[in-house]
């Protein structure tokens, strides 16, 4: 990576400079976006943008210029690099400003972006990965993506340290996602998963499945459900940019359905694949 974008200029990645006071550095009072590059073009870009737009209105962060700049500088990021598979990190922080809990009068947000290689996952999307369950500690807005992760850092870690891929949260009983991917259920050949609202990312990939269930007529059901009932399912899978749609097959050493992956995940993964190659130029 020797680009960056910052603040509305392609630089340099060594001459950007970060404040001790920007905002996100001090109260993590910011947004991102983490969004996939195949053979070199953005995946479900207007998605990602549509994303973020709400992300910032939702936290009163004004943009300090227009939408559509920031998505060609994006592109001409992936340009420069000479991207073919990998990702693009994007953060709007509410700005530089005195340390003070409310939102400073005068600050100006900071963006920043940079396009980095990030090879597919093939193996374990292909093979399949192991979870854990964690109790869900984050606040009650993760409809919102806020640079704002300890909740999700210290799930990620758990996992880690069980030689587990995901951390699977739950309120209660209830489960709600992945510490850094949404999650889908199947059972009796329905898809089930958490429906949209504040306990759950509106993730991008979750957005595409739900599609592409739909093109496939899998019936998908958009409730919630239990952990005894994720220990019942006849399949479990994740999505989510980096890991695309990967099969869980043991959550706390407890297999899943047949212990491989299901039928309905391989039939979502096959149609994901040709919604990847469509961006072949
Ligand atoms: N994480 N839920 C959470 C809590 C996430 O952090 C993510 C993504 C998702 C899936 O969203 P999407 O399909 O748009 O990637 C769901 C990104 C990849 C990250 O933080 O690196």
């Amino acid at each position: 990576m020797d680009y960056m974008l910052w603040n509305g200029r392609i630089v340099p990645k060594g001459e950007v400079r970060v404040d001790p006071e920007d905002r996100g550095y001090q109260f993590g009072d910011g947004v991102y976006e983490v969004i996939r590059v195949y053979h070199g073009n953005l995946f479900a870009e207007a998605e990602h943008f549509t994303r973020l737009e709400r992300s910032l209105k939702e936290l009163r962060i004004p943009f300090p210029y227009s939408l559509e700049k920031l998505s060609r500088q994006v592109n001409e990021l992936v340009r420069l690099e000479k991207l073919e598979d990998g990702i693009i990190y994007l953060q709007v922080t509410r700005g530089t400003a005195p340390r003070a809990h409310a939102f400073p009068q005068e600050a100006e947000a900071n963006v920043i972006a940079y396009a980095s290689p990030y090879p597919r996952p093939v193996d374990t999307i292909v093979n399949g990965g192991s979870a854990i369950l964690a109790e869900d500690i984050r606040w009650l807005r993760c409809d919102i993506k806020s640079i704002n992760l300890l909740g999700n850092v210290l799930a990620k870690q758990a996992a880690k340290e069980a030689g587990a891929l995901e951390a699977i949260l739950h309120r209660g009983k209830t489960v709600t996602e992945g510490s850094s991917s949404n999650l889908f259920m199947v059972k009796e050949g329905k898809l089930f998963t958490h429906p949209l609202n504040s306990l759950i990312l509106n993730g991008i990939t979750r957005q595409v499945v739900v599609k592409l269930a739909h093109q496939l007529k899998i019936p998908l059901v958009e409730e919630t459900f239990t952990i005894d009932q994720l220990f019942a399912a006849d399949e479990l899978f994740i999505t989510s940019t980096t890991n695309e749609i990967t099969p869980i097959l043991t959550v706390d050493g407890k297999k899943i359905g047949h212990g491989v992956p299901g039928v309905i995940s391989r039939q979502l993964q096959e149609a994901f694949e040709r919604r990847i190659a469509l961006l072949k130029a």
